[in-house]
């Protein structure tokens, strides 16, 4: 069937998680963060994804900012940087984070061939909102679609039904673009057609879909949509 429909994730394949605490380490008087950066910013965006799934497979959703900060807490502690300041900036970074370079081109290539697009993300809105607003591509999409509709994290299936709900389309007139592999593993098992958008260059993961497309970035999915 062909593409109708694009839909994104948000932190990792539309906006760079990494910026916040590469940013941060830039500024005066950050010389212990400015050490030891990218592990933070590792730590922080491992122990954000595992409290969703904890939190879905527990049923104690809290929304997706609450997670955010509870992981940053971990790996603030983790790396002896513990110090409130230091957290509300790095938190205010992450409201406002970068979207990728081709991103903007991208969406517009979309939109001129037709497609609807939005974000599906674990995001709340206010964060969303935000991430859209500093990132200028809200006039690039029909929707941004958060998991605080259905009360539960991805990979749950209520979550990827609310494209098909939104859209009013077939399962595989969706597709589906992240850059978490197990997220687009699982939204290849709800139905849609998915492209995993692999920066890191990591092994597939081993779970019971596997994407239908691994790119390198972003460059191709309108070609890929709209052959
Ligand atoms: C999201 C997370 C998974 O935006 O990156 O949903």
């Amino acid at each position: 069937m062909a593409i109708t429909t694009c839909i994104f994730d948000a932190y990792g394949t539309l906006f760079d998680v990494a910026a916040a605490a590469r940013l941060a380490a830039d500024e005066p008087g950050q010389a212990a963060l400015a050490a030891v950066w990218p592990r933070l910013a590792e730590d922080w965006r491992r122990k954000q994804l595992e409290y969703t799934w904890l939190r879905a497979v527990m049923g104690r959703h809290a929304d997706f900012w609450t997670v955010t900060g509870d992981a940053l807490d971990w790996a603030l502690e983790a790396n002896g940087l513990a110090d409130p300041k230091l957290r509300a900036r790095l938190l205010a970074l992450y409201r406002e984070l970068a979207a990728y370079p081709e991103v903007p081109s991208m969406l517009a290539a979309l939109k001129a061939r037709g497609l609807m697009t939005a974000i599906l993300s674990n995001g709340s809105p206010p964060m969303l909102a935000a991430a859209v607003a500093s990132a200028g591509i809200g006039g690039f999409l029909d929707d941004v679609l958060s998991v605080e509709s259905v009360g539960v994290f991805k990979p749950d299936a209520r979550v990827y039904g609310l494209v098909t709900d939104r859209f009013r389309c077939a399962r595989d007139a969706v597709l589906f673009v992240s850059s978490n592999g197990w997220d687009a593993a699982a939204a290849a098992g709800y139905g849609f057609r998915t492209a995993w958008v692999n920066r890191a260059g990591v092994p597939v993961d081993r779970l019971p879909a596997r994407p239908h497309h691994i790119l390198p970035d972003l460059t191709m999915i309108p070609d890929l949509a709209c052959p």
